[in-house]
């Protein structure tokens, strides 16, 4: 089978390295040489990921059997579109699908059509002139976002962003200028919990949840610094997290399944996978945001523990319509994913720094290596640009294992770069149950919780029994 993979990232290079362990020919479009990739694909095309129309001609030139979207700018460009048109099935929706992911004001209203109720109350805001009223009308405490795709900057949150309404419409005022501010903000209610992210593959025939992972999104140690793509994540070996029971993560399946049915009942079709971000609240699961493909680094987490089976057939098989169920395999293993990235990353990345990696060393540290964002500086060396560099992927048997291997196969990296070691350590493990644990205490929130989450269902032993597995 030839796979096409669009995209130039770790997400990608993991696709395409899937894709060759099932011996696929893989064939890749992305807009700078990752040398990941490279050595994979039998052509790669360099363009940007929005050149729909120069994608689709490369993929019927070079007869791939099915193509796979990494980023969300294709899906926005109508990449997916573009090789439907020219036969190819694609694993990632049309554009228009994709405004689940590509216009938060589409996805919010979306699902209050349809009576999805576990997500924030939200209001969006069309002109700048209502904004001052819209804010002193919105109940506290709340969060501010731009419409369109920002890449997870844009978005301000009472509390950490700022404090008091009239300062969070001075700085809601800025959003406005930024690259998709001007489609609008939205208001919405701020949820207090832990974060998660849930991915399915979508097809006609159903949706297919993937394990659930934690994604990192602060560029600093201690959740500290900016809001970034991720900075690495972790996932447990029983497909849950330390914090989620499997009746919560049901329920956040429900959301995606209510999802798709939504977007169904109005023609959208949607084959590939759904990422829902989602905060886990005293009341339950809520909806933040959908990404309409892979996250990043979320799939390095995912993937890894695919197991070995035929990963091109089951792309196949999610692009055109059945996905047979015995393909969705994956082990019973805990995984950490933690990325280099740039000093300053975050806020302003010093570019160019050149890096060493001692890619032999790190594999017998039973870690794997996936290229960034870099440019290939030739013998084990690669140049740090703004973006992430190279994503580092543990797996053990207790996430802290995992994310104990991934420092010691930090060692063996060399050059000025930032990396959070503290990602998924024990200690953080600790203070994230404790939050949880607090969260859930009686007394913690005022509003009654519903039943299926009453603190009698979360006695603090129900969360401690994960301890054995983190
Ligand atoms: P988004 O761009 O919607 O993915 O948001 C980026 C990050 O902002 C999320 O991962 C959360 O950490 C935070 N965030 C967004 N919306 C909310 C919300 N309603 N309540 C609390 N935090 C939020
Ligand atoms: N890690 C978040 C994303 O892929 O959007």
């Amino acid at each position: 089978m030839r796979i096409l993979v669009v995209g130039g990232g770790a997400r990608e290079h993991i696709l395409a390295e899937m894709c060759r362990r099932a011996e696929a020919t893989v064939l890749a479009a992305a807009p700078h040489a990752n040398p990941g990739l490279e050595k994979i694909a039998e052509a790669c095309f360099r363009t940007p990921v929005e050149d729909a129309a120069g994608i689709a001609a490369f993929a019927r030139l070079k007869r791939a059997d099915v193509a796979v979207i990494g980023p969300e700018a294709a899906l926005a460009a109508g990449v997916a579109d573009a090789l439907r048109a020219a036969g190819v099935p694609v694993v990632g929706p049309d554009r228009a699908a994709a405004q689940i992911e590509t216009s938060k004001r589409f996805c919010r209203e979306l699902l209050a059509r349809h009576g999805v109720t576990a997500m924030p109350r939200f209001q969006g805001i069309d002109r700048l002139e209502d904004l001052d009223a819209a804010i002193a009308a919105f109940p506290e405490p709340f969060v501010v976002k731009p419409v369109g795709l920002t890449g997870g900057k844009g978005v301000l949150v009472q509390g950490s962003d700022f404090v008091t309404k009239d300062e969070g419409a001075r700085l809601a005022r800025r959003l406005w200028g930024i690259p998709g501010g001007s489609d609008g903000l939205v208001l919405e209610e701020r949820l207090d919990g832990e974060e998660f992210s849930l991915m399915a593959f979508v097809t006609d025939s159903g949706v297919y949840p993937l394990p659930v992972v934690q994604d990192y999104k602060r560029a600093l140690e201690g959740n500290t610094g900016g809001n970034t793509g991720g900075m690495g994540s972790y996932s447990q070996r029983d497909h849950l997290l330390p914090f989620l029971s499997s009746a919560e993560r049901d329920r956040a399946v429900d959301v995606l399944r209510q999802a798709v049915n939504a977007l169904r009942s109005e023609g959208q079709q949607y084959r590939g996978v759904l990422y829902g971000g989602f905060m886990l609240t005293a009341a339950g699961p809520k909806l933040i945001e959908f990404n309409a493909r892979f996250g990043d680094p979320e799939a390095l987490n995912v993937l890894t523990l695919y197991e070995p089976g035929n990963f091109a057939e089951l792309l196949h098989d999610v692009a055109t319509g059945t996905l047979q169920e015995s393909l969705l395999r994956f082990r019973r293993r805990a995984t950490v994913v933690k990325y280099v990235v740039p000093v300053g990353y975050g806020g302003a990345p010093q570019l160019g720094a050149t890096l060493e990696y001692d890619e032999p060393s790190i594999i017998d540290a039973g870690v794997s290596l996936y290229f960034g964002t870099v440019e290939p500086a030739g013998g084990g060396k690669v140049q740090l640009t703004a973006s992430r560099g190279l994503a580092l992927v543990g797996e053990a048997s207790a996430i802290w294992e995992a994310s104990e291997r991934v420092n010691e196969a930090l060692k063996f990296v060399h050059g000025s770069f930032y990396a959070r070691r503290d990602i998924a350590t024990k200690v953080d493990l600790d203070r994230r149950m404790e939050r949880v644990r607090q969260l859930f205490a009686p007394g913690a929130k005022p509003s009654p919780l519903p039943l299926s989450v009453s603190p009698a269902a979360f006695p603090p032993a129900s969360h401690g029994t994960a301890e054995q597995l983190i």
